[in-house]
């Protein structure tokens, strides 16, 4: 997973050839296994996997952003605070399982069209369809619009490290094993590439996240896109680290910031 981690990239230009039979048989075990789609706050994700009918509808349904994609994966949850989180963290553990096998994808929030989605269930009316994904193998020579979109969201570069991630007293990370495993939080995909997250490492290196808003971001899609990055980023200190036990905390870390809102926290 680590690997994955590093290699995976947003995948906006595929072959248009289907999921091998193996690849198709793994994607549908795993989501066919509830456990897999439970997040940290208990909320289970329902993903459901769709091939591509018609070249015509995928290109309307993606305003042409996504090119020959075979599938899709498609989230539905409910649209509270926890149940974003939970929903990066999910599916993002899905995307580096395909990574791992070769096969790509592409975080979809913004830029499709939630009314040409079908689904033979739902969504009820307190559920929404967060994110949806292309499914399938990346084309080697991309397409223009693959190029400027990967441009316009500095799509290849990350924040300073020292700009994501405090000591509690030192206010900069200087463990170099700790710097390693962040350094998995720090290639993690975000919404427009915002990277929300912060992380405060206390003294018993329990690891304190918080969200660090993009004023007004993404206001008109009516739920909480980044902390679904929140989750993408837990789901990456969790395979970095290996550490699972999440806890809110309750005292004050000291180099807190007003303009970060505190998340959660996880356990060494
Ligand atoms: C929650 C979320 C929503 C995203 N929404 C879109 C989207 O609507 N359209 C798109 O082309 N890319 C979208 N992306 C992909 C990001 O632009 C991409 O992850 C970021 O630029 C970093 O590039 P990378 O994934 O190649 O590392 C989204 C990513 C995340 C995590």
């Amino acid at each position: 997973m680590k690997k994955a981690m590093l290699n995976r990239k947003s995948e906006r230009t595929y072959t248009g050839l289907p999921l091998s039979e193996d690849h198709e048989k793994k994607l549908i075990a795993y989501l066919e296994d509830d456990k897999n789609r439970i997040g940290i706050n208990g909320n289970t994700i329902a993903i459901y996997y769709q091939k591509v009918i018609e070249q015509k509808n995928e290109k309307i349904g993606t305003y042409g952003i996504i090119k020959k994609a075979p599938a899709y994966l498609i989230t539905l949850c409910k649209n509270t605070s926890e149940a974003m989180l939970d929903c990066g963290y999910v599916f993002e553990k899905l995307v580096l399982y395909l990574e791992s096998m070769g096969i790509a994808t592409c975080w979809l929030g913004g830029t499709f069209n939630r009314n040409k989605i079908k689904l033979v269930e739902g969504p009820a009316t307190d559920e929404i369809i967060p994110i949806i994904s292309p499914v399938g193998y990346s084309a080697r020579k991309k397409a223009m619009m693959d190029h400027l979109f990967r441009k316009m969201a500095h799509s290849d570069s990350r924040k300073d490290f020292d700009l994501l991630f405090y000591d509690q007293e030192k206010t900069v990370i200087d463990d170099t094993n700790l710097k390693k495993q962040l350094a998995y939080v720090r290639v993690a995909p975000s919404a427009s590439n915002q990277q929300p997250w912060r992380v405060v490492m206390d003294s018993e290196k329990n690891a304190h996240f918080y969200i660090h808003r993009t004023p007004k971001y993404g206001e008109q899609l009516g739920y909480d896109i980044q902390l679904i990055d929140i989750g993408i980023a837990l789901c990456h200190y969790e395979l970095a680290t290996g550490n699972k036990r999440y806890f809110k905390k309750t005292e004050k870390i000291s180099i807190e910031k007003e303009y970060w809102d505190y998340v959660i926290s996880v356990g060494s």
